[in-house]
């Protein structure tokens, strides 16, 4: 149906650089941002909040339905919105991740919020940002990216993150939380973090965000799209 609207999917482990480059690139070709992590991070918080059991399968499949997200792409960032409300706040702890990344092992949840995610493509373009965005979600884009930068970079950049945001965070336990997540996502029954056969994979330990960018476009106008870095 809305097979010709171009989809860049960037796939890789968290502190990769996706969540920047996904930005970037959406902004200056005025494109949609899916930010799938996000919306695992909504599902975790609601689940949370509204005390649903894990196991209940109608329950989990209900919240799936009931979810209204919105990323907006503002001068400094993007603006996560939840049915009305902004909530980047809430979203962005280690403790959501965490949570983020056991609910997202559960194959009722990732069914349930598929149809969601795919809602995101339209004119004139998707940035698809996740891990398994190029595998499963979109496994027919044109141009897929998997991002990978060493552990101790991810941690490093988390920890800047975390700490500009006052989070009282530590290097260490950054570093532990980071390998648990990567152990989780990497090996979970239903779509695992792994680059599509097809994708550029892309090292960015030590690269600028700039040099990113310039390789995702270079890449991608291979591939036939058209869009600048
Ligand atoms: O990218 P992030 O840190 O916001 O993602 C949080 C968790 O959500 C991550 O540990 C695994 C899960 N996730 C997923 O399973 N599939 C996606 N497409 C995106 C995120």
């Amino acid at each position: 149906m809305n097979e010709e609207i171009p989809v860049i999917t960037i796939d890789g482990p968290g502190g990769a650089g996706k969540g920047t480059a996904s930005f970037l690139l959406a902004k200056k070709n005025g494109w949609h941002l899916l930010d799938s992590g996000a919306i695992y991070r909504i599902f975790a918080l609601a689940a949370l909040k509204q005390g649903v059991d894990l196991e209940d399968t109608i329950a989990l499949r209900t919240l799936g339905a009931s979810i209204q997200v919105e990323f907006r792409l503002a001068e400094n960032g993007v603006e996560t919105w939840l049915n009305g409300e902004r909530v980047d706040q809430q979203l962005r702890t280690e403790q959501t991740g965490m949570a983020a990344s056991k609910v997202a092992a559960i194959p009722v949840v990732r069914m349930a919020l598929f149809e969601l995610q795919r809602g995101f493509r339209r004119p004139p373009g998707l940035v698809a940002d996740g891990r398994d965005m190029g595998t499963v979600v979109f496994p027919e884009a044109p141009c897929k990216i998997y991002l990978t930068a060493s552990v101790e970079e991810r941690a490093r950049r988390r920890f800047l993150q975390l700490s500009q945001q006052g989070q009282d965070v530590t290097m260490a336990s950054l570093v532990r939380e980071i390998r648990e997540r990567d152990e989780r996502d990497m090996n979970r029954s239903v779509a695992p973090l792994k680059p599509a056969p097809e994708a550029l994979i892309l090292d960015t330990t030590g690269l600028s965000i700039e040099q990113v960018l310039q390789k995702i476009a270079e890449f991608a106008r291979s591939k036939g799209l058209n869009v600048s870095d």
